[in-house]
């Protein structure tokens, strides 16, 4: 990455894919916007700057502005990322953006990722299976939990649901129905969990095929672009461990 001296100031050139689908005239192209960088700017900052003083039609996502809602994930320079936790002091003067792949398009740099992260929960079914949560005695819930057991699963909760694993995935772009690092990430999450009562078997059911641990060809894409750290390889091949051992 560049780094700037703070004083230096530099005109930022950003090229944005432009593509509206709900627009039969729109083409994907490239529009070029010129952006006076300032201090502290984040991508998210440079974008709205944008689109109040030169272009309002620029479509982005964004609602927290603090890397918690996930909505604001790009490839920023041909690599996924959050557009509110990238300072543009880190990046060249020179900027592409363009939207997350593997995902529906909704315009420019918005994609529909709670689309996809819908369709995943359903296939996998990431919530507690509980007798007793369907019979609404909420008491079988609310047994106390190690607090070691508990922090793992907290850790894995950290996930925002940003979309930039699947965007790194090769797989993800070959398999429309792979879970992804998110989804594997969601079913350890589970698995983990004692109020949970699903089964090994189960789990097996929902992940020990090519469109769960056994379609991640390992290329560790997820977690290199994960913008909360999570330890995705790890959670991946733990669960592979899992379902080889159910199968046999
Ligand atoms: Fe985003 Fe990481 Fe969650 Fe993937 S696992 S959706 S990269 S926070
Ligand atoms: Fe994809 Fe991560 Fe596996 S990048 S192939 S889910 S290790
Ligand atoms: Fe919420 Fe960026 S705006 S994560």
């Amino acid at each position: 990455m560049n780094q700037i001296p703070a004083t230096e100031a530099r005109t930022l050139h950003i090229q944005i894919l432009r593509h509206n689908p709900s627009d039969p005239q729109s083409e994907p192209r490239l529009q070029s916007f010129e952006v006076e960088e300032a201090d502290t700017m984040t991508l998210f900052i440079a974008l709205n700057d944008i689109r109040e003083n030169q272009d309002p039609s620029l479509q982005f996502d964004f609602v927290c502005r603090a890397g918690i809602c996930g909505s604001c994930g790009m490839i920023i320079n041909g690599r996924p990322g959050l557009a509110c936790r990238t300072l543009t002091k880190d990046l060249p003067q020179h900027i592409t953006l363009a939207p997350l792949p593997a995902f529906e398009l909704i315009g420019d740099l918005s994609v529909d990722t709670g689309k996809w992260m819908r369709g995943m929960s359903e296939q996998l079914e990431t919530w507690v299976h509980n007798q007793g949560l369907e019979q609404t005695d909420i008491s079988a819930l609310e047994q106390p939990m190690e607090q070691a057991l508990a922090d793992e699963i907290y850790e894995l909760e950290r996930c925002i649901e940003c979309g930039c694993c699947i965007a790194a995935c090769g797989t993800a772009q070959m398999r429309e129905d792979f879970a992804g690092a998110v989804g594997l990430n969601q079913i350890t999450r589970f698995r983990l969990d004692p109020r949970d009562e699903r089964s090994d078997a189960d789990f097996y059911q929902l992940v020990g095929n090519d469109s769960g641990v056994f379609g991640c060809m390992t290329l560790l894409g997820c977690e290199d672009m994960c913008p909360k750290e999570l330890p995705l390889a790890a959670q991946i091949a733990f669960l592979r461990r899992r379902m080889v051992s159910t199968r046999s």
